[in-house]
């Protein structure tokens, strides 16, 4: 295989719309992870690039359920996800986001290149148009029926029910999933990427030159080219994302998956002035963690454009895994069927090394797989602790025991001493052998039998039944044991990054190398290693049992939250309705009110006067997300004090089945006092 001399690993960006859950850890930033991690074990020069993709449809349409702008949207999550990485030990080199200055930047440059190199066709399309809305939708904007496999949840981009990529003209009865109505159809010009002129480089590039790519990555890949590719629409008429950096574009934007794989340059220029070393040279190797569902974006259309560009490098693997499910069933973000980051780390702080232990062990890498709450215990209980913590915690226990904490010699090793010892160094070459292969899977179970010989050793030696009669024994006994710890230590750096730590902190060394690992002389005769701690910990059924409880719990919450909707109220006459003076308003301030759960004081221009409201929305909002809010605000209404405080309004929100507050949102352009009839 050819000798890099750089390694540039990305990452999907995750997108800023949602928590992390274990699927995403599983089949994307786990294996990357251990990949970057042990590259970096071997001294490699590797940087490692992820961050929020924040554009694209689904993030204006829970921008809009939620009555926040996008920008909030993404903000929270961005926050959020980037935390959850950080305290589940995943080195990215650089957590960036796309709606950073720098990627718009570096977007509208690949856009006018590959614009002005006539890279792009131009054309007049048919685009669904929501006249209620005033605006084309785009992507997820419409809903309507499947015309392959008759699912009638099926979007304007892809059909989820079946995977097929489609184009928004294609549905059967189509919806606008903005406000439910029919739409209609109208013209719009878009720039349109001509895939299938780079068919005979595809062909080469991917089905001659790339034959070790994994089988699933491949067949994908294989199936597209024989389908034949079209021209694929870059830009989308729409108000979110990096808008399309020519003059007869407005209210163009690019297409979400034109810029988000761009994201890892514009992350890469933020993280470093070297970055074209990474990008732009053949010794650079750039390899792509993503999931199946984004397969074609970085194995057709990204490459396309690299080369189009044309001073890229492309990527040399793409090593996709497939999904996880949970308990049997896909994971779902809309029915919360799903182990999110943050919620685990409540129930279980400090076990972040299990999750990863557990979801490499079950990694999707060639086909679907299950996690389920039983494995993660059987795995913890069987493995984490009867094999790893048992065989650490017997020889360090023993050490200090029986040579205060000091390595003991090796002393006229037996014939059986020097075969443990000769397998050491074995199973690290395995181990590396199958990471460069992406067989997580294999290349975990073999760093674990690194601590299974350590604890066959251990139990065909016995050396707490020959201390007194033959120590020196003992000390070759121990002085091997340590050694294989002294591997363990670094061996399962790239995959429970905690637990590496905390071995070398029982060892009482700083650091040890990939050449190191497996080094038999490492730790010294004499070299004071600490008092024995725990590693692992047992989970009780329990623990389990919680964990399955609150799944059912949340599925039928959800459940029970799409069918409750309540019944309509009785008929008013209009004289009623037109009794209330409904205006649009914009919230000045906001602030909770101290000693109370739930209420907030907002201020309000209604563009009659400036009034203050007191509203039960604080578990809801922070006052800082209201601020500037336009809403709609019913003025008269008669005051009341609530806690000691006038409110002199009603602000009109919409509540969830499942409780949940949404604002009633005037458009942003809606003039304070303009009334709502
Ligand atoms: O599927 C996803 O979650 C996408 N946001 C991945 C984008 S990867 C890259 F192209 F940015
Ligand atoms: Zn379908």
């Amino acid at each position: 295989m050819k000798q890099f001399k750089r390694h540039l690993v990305t990452s999907a960006l995750p997108y800023a719309n949602g928590p992390i859950h274990i699927g995403h850890l599983a089949g994307v930033y786990i294996p990357s992870d251990i990949y970057t991690r042990y590259l970096r074990l071997r001294g490699k020069d590797v940087i490692h690039i992820c961050g929020s993709d924040e554009h694209g449809v689904p993030i204006t349409i829970k921008a809009r359920q939620e009555g926040l702008t996008p920008q909030q949207i993404v903000d929270r999550y961005h926050r959020m996800n980037k935390e959850s990485f950080e305290k589940f030990g995943i080195t990215f080199d650089i957590y960036s986001r796309t709606s950073a200055k720098i990627h718009y930047e570096t977007s509208s440059e690949f856009f006018i290149n590959l614009y002005e190199k006539g890279e792009f066709t131009e054309k007049s399309i048919q685009q669904f148009y929501d006249e209620e809305a005033g605006q084309f939708l785009s992507d997820r904007y419409i809903t309507g029926t499947c015309p392959h496999c008759n699912s009638d949840s099926a979007y304007g981009d892809q059909c989820e029910n079946c995977g097929t990529s489609l184009n928004q003209t294609d549905l059967v009865n189509p919806i606008s999933a903005i406000t439910g109505s029919k739409p209609v159809k109208k013209k719009t010009k878009h720039w349109f990427l001509p895939l299938d002129r780079h068919e005979g480089f595809l062909k080469k590039w991917i089905l001659e030159d790339n034959k070790h790519w994994k089988g699933n990555v491949y067949g994908q890949c294989k199936s597209w080219l024989d389908q034949g590719l079209h021209p694929r629409a870059v830009s989308r008429d729409l108000s979110w994302g990096v808008p399309v950096p020519l003059e007869n574009a407005k209210g163009k934007v690019m297409y979400v998956w034109f810029d988000a794989p761009i994201g890892y340059i514009s992350a890469t220029k933020e993280l470093t002035p070297d970055w074209e070393k990474y990008w732009k040279s053949t010794d650079s190797r750039l390899v792509h963690f993503i999931g199946k569902d984004n397969i074609v974006f970085h194995c057709i259309i990204f490459p396309v454009m690299l080369k189009s560009e044309g001073s890229f490098i492309l990527p040399e693997n793409v090593p996709a895994n497939e999904f996880l499910n949970l308990e049997g069933n896909k994971i779902s973000t809309s029915r919360n069927w799903a182990v999110w980051l943050h919620e685990y780390l409540e129930e279980f702080p400090d076990k972040q090394d299990v999750l990863r232990y557990v979801l490499c062990a079950s990694m999707p890498e060639t086909k679907d797989n299950d996690f389920t709450w039983k494995d993660f215990q059987s795995r913890n209980n069987n493995e984490l602790v009867a094999i790893l913590g048992n065989f650490v915690n017997r020889t360090i226990v023993l050490t200090n025991k029986y040579f205060s904490g000091k390595v003991p010699p090796r002393e006229n090793p037996g014939k059986y001493d020097r075969e443990v010892a000769d397998q050491i160094p074995e199973i690290k070459k395995r181990t590396g052998e199958y990471l460069e292969q992406f067989r997580f899977r294999d290349a975990l179970r073999e760093a674990m039998n690194l601590a299974r010989l350590g604890n066959k050793y251990l139990a065909d030696t016995e050396p707490w039944k020959i201390f007194k009669s033959d120590p020196g024994r003992v000390g070759t006994i121990l002085n091997i044991s340590l050694q294989i710890t002294a591997g363990l230590s670094s061996i399962t750096d790239p995959f429970m990054p905690f637990t590496a730590a905390r071995l070398k902190k029982f060892l009482n060394i700083e650091n040890i190398g990939w050449e190191d690992t497996g080094n038999i002389d490492f730790l010294k005769p004499g070299h004071q290693v600490n008092p024995p701690e725990l590693l692992f910990e047992k989970i009780e059924d329990d623990q389990i049992t919680k964990q399955l409880n609150k799944l059912m719990e949340n599925r039928q919450a959800s459940e029970k939250a799409a069918t409750n909707i309540e019944q309509p109220k009785g008929i008013i006459s209009y004289e009623d309705f037109a009794k209330m003076d409904i205006r649009t308003g914009t919230v000045l301030k906001a602030e909770k009110i101290a000693k109370t759960r739930k209420l907030m004081k907002l201020s309000v221009n209604t563009g009659v006067d400036t009034r203050t409201v007191v509203a039960g929305i604080a578990e809801h909002f922070d006052p800082v997300d209201i601020e500037g809010k336009k809403v709609a605000i019913l003025i008269n209404l008669d005051p009341r004090k609530i806690r000691g405080v006038e409110s002199q309004g009603m602000i009109l929100m919409s509540e969830d089945p499942d409780g949940k507050l949404v604002f009633v949102s005037p458009s942003d352009d809606a003039t304070d006092g303009s009334i709502i009839k």
